[in-house]
């Protein structure tokens, strides 16, 4: 059986149209005030039925790791947790594989992107719907896979929620982490180096949406994961021409 297609609410006027109103909302920013929750719900509410399609031209390397992850499962019955899943759409690049896992489950703590979730796998009993927050919700069973896609950067509490991805994985369970970054003005020497421009331009870019790019991440998952490998890459962004966003592509092993 395949996958269902994204159907997203719809939202009137043409491409340009929604991607006008998505850019306004990006303007506007993450507001200041409320709880971590509250203010998530202010900023991607409006957004939510036109999430996908913007998003799919900003979050790149989602395809990849999703590809990556694929490789890494047993062939059936695997156990998936995705934190920071958003509307599903990751879920969907799992294509017909995604019929043989036991279970998956998407954590979340956004309800208007979690109703296009549900709207999407409405009917899929094995795939699981959850408001909760990253940094503290823990499944019954361990996990072969956690993943966290472009959430990480939006986690005031990233640490929290990457010990607690831990605690969720079987032994020789896999975390996979893809997200926007910037290098350390000295960064590992198998790591790419991004200029000073670049380092304080994208953190301040971003931090008005609540997305907060760090060399810290890639640092804290390469030393939580003495067996990993990762990938950096660059992204053009939309609307924004000649700029390119760094972003990294990890994969590590409990051991
Ligand atoms: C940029 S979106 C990425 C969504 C999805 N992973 C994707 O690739 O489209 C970041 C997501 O992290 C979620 N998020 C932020 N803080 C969270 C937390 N503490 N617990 C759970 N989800 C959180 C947001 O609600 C949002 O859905």
């Amino acid at each position: 059986m395949s996958v269902p297609k994204s159907k997203p609410a719809r939202v009137p006027g043409g491409r340009l149209g929604r991607d006008l109103r998505i850019l306004l909302h990006l303007l506007r920013g993450q507001p200041k005030d409320g709880d971590q929750q509250a203010r998530l719900e202010a900023f991607y509410a409006p957004q939510a039925g036109h999430y996908d399609a913007f998003r799919d031209r900003l979050l790149h390397g989602r395809e990849q790791l999703i590809s990556d992850l694929q490789a890494r499962l047993p062939q059936t019955g695997a156990h998936v947790i995705e934190l920071g899943g958003g509307t599903g759409r990751n879920l969907e690049f799992f294509g017909p594989q995604l019929e043989s896992f036991s279970q998956v489950t998407l954590v979340d703590l956004c309800p208007a992107l979690l109703e296009q979730a549900r709207q999407k796998f409405a009917g899929r009993p094995q795939v699981r719907i959850i408001e909760a927050d990253a940094t503290r919700w823990q499944p019954q069973q361990p996990a072969d896979a956690v993943y966290c896609a472009y959430s990480l950067t939006m986690m005031p509490d990233w640490r929290a929620a990457l010990d607690n991805a831990i605690t969720m994985l079987k032994p020789g369970g896999i975390l996979g982490v893809v997200d926007f970054y910037v290098s350390a003005a000295r960064p590992p020497s198998d790591q790419v180096r991004h200029s000073a421009l670049a380092r304080w331009f994208w953190p301040h870019w971003f931090a008005h949406d609540g997305v907060h790019p760090t060399p810290e991440h890639l640092a804290a998952l390469r030393a939580r994961f003495p067996e990993h490998q990762f990938s950096e890459a660059r992204a053009p962004v939309p609307y924004l021409p000649g700029f390119s966003v760094p972003y990294y592509c990890f994969i590590g092993r409990r051991v």
